[in-house]
């Protein structure tokens, strides 16, 4: 049974609408990641759970009790925020604790219930200690241990690594992640970090323009694209119409896919997903085969990227190692590596 439920869900700003027919079940203990590019309406549906602003059409439902127009004090629903919002001024157990003194807890309960957290959370021994005192990293996890206090219903964080280090944010993430499989709390995070969605969350949600694009498992979103902008977004860069590669008007360009497909049809794939070889050599096995003139390599970190022309299209590709400037080989796409959907997304 579904524990967190969005259904029909419409927001708008005035005249424009951000958020249009959002459906979405949440199960108990799940982890959600909402991914998508920069305005693409994923904060707005976390202020909308929060209810820090109106829903328009549709309904919010947490454990079978509509929620849809309830205080966001009554929604037991909190917010980790990217900024961490922390008190400045009050100690780190004083933010912690802020939510159940808000709640009239007894002031031995908080100091226990604090403890615990701070354990919780990796912090023990710095409940005194100032906010302006501690890491990034510390400070989030201080936000996080303030959002868990009061034990909520579902936990939401917008965006909440993206103001750490590199290094830190792989940390942490692991840490939230670990620690929502421990204490089992259902939650939606907001991330436009795609390894982060696929890292963290139970299934991803990809938002574009507003609407929800796919839901599923990571390696359904990433293996298993269901729209030409996921896989785009996903990092299936490359593109070419079916049509172009029959048409070519040259035998360089050659494709073999058991499935079916028609000439309007777009073919995505992965840099990673190419291999390259010279001209005169390679396998022949199912997929796409063509030829084209490299343009730059770059060295990325373990392998190195080149832009390769072929007709009027750049593509790139990867290769563990650096094929020379303007000369001509074989690029190869196994077919299960091509995502072929009947339309194109215009970047
Ligand atoms: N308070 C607001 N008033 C008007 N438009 C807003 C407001 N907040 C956000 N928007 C617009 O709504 C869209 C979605 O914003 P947001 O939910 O913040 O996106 P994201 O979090 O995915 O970057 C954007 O086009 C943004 O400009
Ligand atoms: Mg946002």
């Amino acid at each position: 049974m579904s524990y967190l439920d969005i259904a029909r869900l419409k927001i708008s700003y005035g005249e424009k609408t951000v958020l249009q027919d959002i459906n979405l079940t949440v199960k108990k203990g799940e982890m959600i990641a909402l991914l998508g590019p920069s305005g693409c309406g994923k904060t707005t549906l976390l202020n909308a759970l929060c209810g820090f602003i109106p829903v328009q059409q549709g309904n919010i439902t947490v454990a079978g009790r509509d929620i849809t127009v309830s205080e966001p004090e009554k929604r037991n629903i909190t917010m980790v925020f990217q900024s961490y919002a922390l008190w400045p001024h009050l100690s780190v157990a004083r933010n912690i604790g802020y939510g159940l003194k808000l709640r009239k807890w007894r002031r031995d309960d908080i100091k226990q219930r604090v403890e615990q957290l701070l354990q919780i959370v990796n912090l023990r021994g710095l409940g005194e200690a100032k906010i302006t005192e501690l890491s990034g990293g510390q400070r989030q996890r201080v936000a996080l241990a303030r959002a868990l206090a009061i034990e909520p219903d579902v936990l939401v964080l917008d965006e909440p690594l993206s103001n750490l280090d590199a290094k830190v944010r792989l940390s942490v993430r692991h840490e939230i992640k670990q620690l929502q499989k421990k204490l089992g709390f259902t939650s939606v995070i907001v991330t436009h970090d795609q390894q982060e969605a696929l890292v963290m969350a139970d299934r991803v949600v990809v938002l574009n323009n507003g609407k929800i694009e796919q839901v599923g498992t990571p390696e359904d979103i990433y293996q298993r694209p269901a729209t030409p902008f996921v896989a785009d977004f996903m990092g299936a860069e490359n593109h070419i119409s079916v049509n172009e590669v029959t048409t070519s008007g040259s035998n360089a360009m050659h494709l073999d896919l058991a499935d079916e497909y028609q000439p309007e049809n777009f073919i995505y794939f992965r840099s990673t997903d190419v291999e390259l070889f010279e001209k005169t050599q390679g396998k022949s096995p199912k997929g796409l085969i063509f030829e084209g003139i490299v343009e730059q390599s770059a060295f990325i970190g373990h392998h190195y990227r080149h832009s390769i022309r072929c007709h009027n299209h750049l593509f790139l590709a990867d290769s563990p190692q650096c094929w020379a400037m303007n000369s001509t080989i074989k690029l190869q796409v196994p077919a299960a590596a091509l995502h072929i959907f009947k339309t194109f997304h215009t970047p």
